[in-house]
């Protein structure tokens, strides 16, 4: 912990100076906060706690900006504002066209007609109903490859993230884009599991060598998937609505066809927000469950309340980017530190998730949680009972994906544990 805590002490010696971290510092921090991971059984929400209490909660990993909140009311008047300010950045490392296009929506601050007009533009195209009618049976399939026969020799027979994601991710794409990939195309989205992670450091995926190219490839592939399905389409038609006008004035100034720059975002949210967030969830009920057969019972017994609380502990995605509107002084690991206005900054949902003010027993899962505390959980970028009822003033930038992403994590992980 002690190189931890130095590799910060000089992070924040040179942020005094207004300076971004070096190379080394990063792939210091890279290296301490994957081993965290791997001390903490690979749980993140723990490594994520260990490293915010060995940063005195106040660091964002790998560049320059600190975590604003943690506490549940702190972080739940944060995502609710109406007002919640946005730039192109991820994490504290700016944004990069790498991995999205900056009129993306996450980009956009809550309140202006950018973000409005996009989240009803992907409302009216998919994503109030996306969720509606039932999933395919998935039959007997099963993971194939010379790595799974491996695997089986060994008696490793626990799915593997990957495993989880080949199936999510033709299920997802088909409801998204209502036409079905072929097994090339959805295999091919997948790779995004390997290679994109890093877009939640933004502009870290620069910095890495060959990864650029590796994520634009999937990208391309996934725009070239959907460019001609009925998604597509509804979305461009819809566009040409006077109700979407500052969001057509935004792809437009994007110097590409209207088409490619609405189908790029919905896209890069799919794969981004859609993939990564639904196969950790789907990945860790198939680990929980095959793990522990009480938690298997209590899955099969209502497995939507069961993924529920599992992300109220186990959170998908740990929280959420902005920027600071006020200049801030900090006291950082033995460092004056001056953040000028403009800084980024981070909201830790799944610390907030386990704040004893709302949760009795937070670290605790309880399957049997009453609604008036589920209904408040955050995992979601919202209170669980906003995000349920659409409601964009409780939750004025809910996660869109919720309904579909629990349908989705449910079927999967009953048919990776249907022989248990
Ligand atoms: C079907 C799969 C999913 C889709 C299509 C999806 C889509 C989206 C989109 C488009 C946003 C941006 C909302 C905005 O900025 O206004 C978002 C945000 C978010 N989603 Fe999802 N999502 C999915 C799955 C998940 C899962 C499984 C989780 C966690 C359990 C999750 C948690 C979040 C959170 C915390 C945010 C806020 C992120 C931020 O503001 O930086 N999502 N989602």
């Amino acid at each position: 912990m002690n190189l931890h805590l130095n590799n910060y002490a000089s992070m924040a010696a040179s942020w005094k100076t207004g300076e971004t971290p070096s190379m080394w510092q990063r792939v210091t921090a890279i290296a301490v906060t994957g081993t965290l991971i791997v001390l903490n059984d690979m749980q993140n929400t723990e490594a994520f706690l260990a490293f915010s209490r060995s940063t005195c909660r106040t660091l964002l990993p790998f560049g320059r900006g600190f975590i604003d909140g943690t506490g549940y009311q702190h972080v739940i008047n944060s995502i609710t504002d109406p007002n919640m300010p946005r730039m192109f950045q991820m994490g504290a490392n700016g944004g990069t066209e790498a991995c999205f296009d900056p009129s993306m929506v996450i980009f956009q601050s809550s309140g202006t007609p950018e973000h409005s007009q996009s989240r009803r533009l992907w409302d009216d195209a998919v994503m109030s109903s996306m969720h509606l009618g039932d999933l395919p049976d998935l039959g007997n399939t099963s993971a194939r490859g010379w790595m799974r026969r491996m695997r089986d020799r060994v008696g490793w027979k626990l799915p593997t993230e990957d495993e989880v994601g080949a199936l999510i991710v033709p299920l997802l794409l088909e409801r998204i884009w209502g036409k079905k990939p072929t097994a090339k195309e959805a295999e091919t989205v997948a790779g995004y599991l390997s290679v994109g992670k890093v877009c939640i450091f933004g502009g870290m995926a620069d910095s890495i060598p060959f990864l650029p190219s590796m994520i634009a490839a999937v990208r391309t592939a996934h725009v070239d998937f959907a460019r001609d399905s009925p998604t597509a389409d509804k979305l461009v038609k819809l566009l040409e609505e006077p109700g979407f006008a500052a969001v057509q004035k935004l792809y437009q100034s994007r110097g590409r066809p209207i088409r490619d720059v609405a189908v790029q975002g919905l896209a890069d949210a799919t794969m981004f927000a859609g993939v990564l967030g639904t196969t950790d969830m789907t990945f860790k009920c198939v680990k929980y469950t095959w793990q522990d057969p009480k938690h298997l019972r209590l899955f099969r017994e209502k497995p939507t309340e069961y993924i529920w609380e599992l992300m109220r502990v186990q959170a998908a995605v740990q929280g959420v980017s902005s920027v600071s509107t006020k200049a801030r002084d900090d006291h950082m690991a033995g460092e004056e530190v001056h953040f000028p206005a403009g800084t980024p900054v981070a909201y830790s949902v799944s610390i907030a998730n386990r704040d004893p003010i709302m949760f009795s027993k937070p670290s605790d899962m309880d399957f049997q949680r009453p609604w008036s505390e589920m209904g408040e959980m955050l995992s979601w970028n919202g209170r669980l009972k906003d995000v349920i009822a659409r409601n964009y003033t409780g939750a004025p930038r809910f996660c869109p994906g919720h309904d579909l992403s629990v349908k989705l994590a449910a079927h999967v992980c009953a048919h990776l544990t249907r022989n248990l």
